[in-house]
């Protein structure tokens, strides 16, 4: 299973990201966390410590692999270059373990304007390509903020987009948004997750106003979650009300996908 957690800035989704991969691990499944927000920040939702963390570099700024499995040449541009890297040994030899939890940090390719084609980003393409098409594991993609980043290549390959939005009407504009994109980019299976609810009535108006979008549950505004991230540490061995709510998302989401199959 392949699932990808999007949505606009600050909304909660590596909170949910890092929640589900706990939980799917805790239940057995093979987890494989992939940090694909340049401002990455997972480890911390997963319960990996900075220090731990330190000696991790993002793929995207490891030159000399680039070049190795690329062929190219660090700091050279222009030159020819493998389009099909190896990389199915990447995930084994790049990742970070913690509570069965594989964390990998993708990092981000600076490209100049016009969608030049790099080493780096051919790189990232590849492995993410072998994770979602070649992979048994359980995948959960912590995307960007922002829904236009999704590709098409990453939108097709997912069983599911989860897309976490905040009460407000804000977000009866973003399922908007949702839906609009989901059909652009073919996506079947596309999922809100309610972060932040403060009253059942909130979660109400906003369940309302989504109009046939399939909704999985809700998280419950809690400062334990705020308070184990200032700490950097993760919400899922903080409090046992949000474990509860990502195990309810979770349960919901793969009665959709057993339903949809
Ligand atoms: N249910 C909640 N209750 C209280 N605080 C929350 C809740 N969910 C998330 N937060 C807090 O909101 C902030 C943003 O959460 P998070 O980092 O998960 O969002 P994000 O969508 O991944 O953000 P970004 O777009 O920056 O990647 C964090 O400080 C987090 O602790
Ligand atoms: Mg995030």
């Amino acid at each position: 299973m392949k699932i990808a957690v999007t949505g606009k800035g600050g909304v909660g989704k590596t909170t949910l990201a890092g929640g589900l991969a706990r939980l799917l691990a805790d239940e057995g499944m093979n987890v494989i966390a992939v940090d694909a927000d340049p401002d990455a920040n997972l480890a911390s939702s997963l319960g990996i410590s900075a220090e731990e963390m330190a000696d991790v570099a993002p793929i995207a700024d490891m030159k000399e692999l680039v070049a190795e499995r690329t062929g190219s040449k660090p700091g050279t541009f222009g030159t020819y270059f493998k389009m099909n890297p190896k990389v199915d040994d990447l995930p084994e030899a790049l990742s970070k373990v913690h509570d069965g939890v594989r964390l990998l940090v993708m990092g981000t390719v600076k490209e100049g304007g016009g969608g030049c084609v790099c080493p780096e980003s051919v790189m990232l393409k590849a492995l993410l390509q072998h994770l979602l098409f070649a992979r048994d594991d359980v995948v959960i993609l912590d995307m960007e903020a922002g829904l236009e980043h999704l590709g098409r290549g990453t939108a097709g390959a997912v069983d599911a987009m989860i897309v976490v939005i905040e009460p407000g009407m804000r977000s009866v504009q973003t399922a908007n948004t949702i839906r609009k994109l989901a059909s652009d980019l073919k996506v079947q299976r596309i999922y809100v997750v309610l972060n932040k609810v403060q009253s059942p009535e909130e979660e109400a108006i906003v369940k309302d106003k989504l109009d046939g979008l399939p909704y999985l549950g809700s998280i419950t505004y809690n400062h334990n979650i705020r308070r184990s991230d200032l700490e950097g540490t993760s919400p899922y061995d903080a409090d046992p009300a949000f474990v509860d709510e990502v195990r309810a998302i979770k349960e919901a989401l793969f009665q959709e996908l057993e339903r949809d199959s």
